[in-house]
């Protein structure tokens, strides 16, 4: 699907700036969301530059793991490190991970001779990537977009969110804790950039002759199951199969013809509200 660039630009740029904002330069300390932790006026490398510094040596020593948009990486292992951290909540919580590691994981402590002023840095650069979704004004209402979600937009027939809803796509009761506001609107336009396998979808001749398709939900040496579109699994012997094709594409509409741009915006504002902990207007 081609997408209409002088469509999108102008939805992302709305969309972008609040983001780019809050993302690119770190909090006066007043504003700063975690601010009343005591532990957290240790930080005294937290200008600029020092983000700088610690995105710099990051690229160099976390990325081949975590990305180097830091957003995680599902072979690694390596979790997204932009959105709400698992095991930290607060900056010397961070430090405390680079510097020692997590124990029994691929995340290994830095090395002893790295000065700590340069894992501080660090904490600033990941500090800088995740900014308070509350501070984040969206153009869309989310009311409006929870509507649209189950009614003209269709989501739910293949999306479940907090138990309603099909199973032919991603649950997204918590899509919004993980993506940028320009992720989930990009997720609706162009449905095919990033598909995880997962999702993949696969087409099988059987030995019967019938042809099924559906995601391909395991595969190895020998043997293939698929979900259809229906929820029933079918089971392959490789042997058998006469004829086997693999789209890594989505199955996923693009919605940038069949939504105006409110209606999108609209979603977007949906979506980035759904997480573990709602958000206080
Ligand atoms: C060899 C791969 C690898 C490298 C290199 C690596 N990490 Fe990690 N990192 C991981 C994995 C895997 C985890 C998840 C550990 C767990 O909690 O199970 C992790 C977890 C983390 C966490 C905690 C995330 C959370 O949600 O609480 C932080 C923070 C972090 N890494 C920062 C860094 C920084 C900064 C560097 C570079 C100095 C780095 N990592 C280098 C693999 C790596
Ligand atoms: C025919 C089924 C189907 C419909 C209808 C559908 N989706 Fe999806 N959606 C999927 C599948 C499959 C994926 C996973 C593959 C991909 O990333 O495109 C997905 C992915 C997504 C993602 C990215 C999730 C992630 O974890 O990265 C978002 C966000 C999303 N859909 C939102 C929507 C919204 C909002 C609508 C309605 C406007 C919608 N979807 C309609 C099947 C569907």
């Amino acid at each position: 699907m081609m997408i209409k660039l002088d469509r999108v630009l102008p939805i992302l740029l709305r969309l972008a700036v609040p983001v780019l904002v809050l993302g690119l330069f770190s909090y006066p300390p007043g504003l700063r969301p975690n601010s009343a932790h005591a532990e957290d006026a240790g930080n005294l490398y937290n200008t600029p530059i020092d983000i700088r510094m610690g995105n710099r040596y990051f690229e160099r020593q976390c990325s081949r793991c975590h990305g180097f948009d830091a957003k995680g990486n599902d072979e690694t292992g390596a979790p997204n490190l932009t959105g709400r951290l698992r095991r930290a909540s607060t900056h010397t919580g961070i430090f405390n991970i680079i510097r020692e590691g997590v124990p029994g994981t691929a995340m290994l402590p830095v090395a002893a001779d790295v000065p700590d002023a340069t894992v501080w840095q660090l904490v600033a650069y990941i500090d800088s990537l995740r900014y308070d979704p509350a501070s984040v004004e969206l153009a869309g209402d989310a009311e409006t977009g929870s509507k649209l979600f189950a009614g003209k937009g269709n989501c739910s027939d293949c999306h479940m969110v907090n138990g309603r809803g099909g199973r032919l796509g991603p649950d997204l009761s918590r899509i919004g804790e993980n993506k940028t506001p320009e992720d989930l609107l990009m997720a609706m336009m162009d449905p095919d950039q990033e598909v995880a396998p997962r999702w993949w979808t696969v087409r099988a001749v059987g030995a019967d002759g019938v042809i099924r398709e559906g995601f391909r939900m395991n595969e190895d040496s020998f043997s293939l199951r698929i979900m259809d579109i229906d929820s029933n699994l079918w089971s392959f012997q490789k042997r058998d199969i006469e004829n086997y094709e693999r789209r890594e594409k989505s199955t996923m509409p693009s919605y940038v013809e069949s939504l105006s741009d409110s209606e999108l915006n609209d979603l977007v504002a949906y979506l980035f509200s759904l997480r573990r902990e709602v958000i206080a207007q």
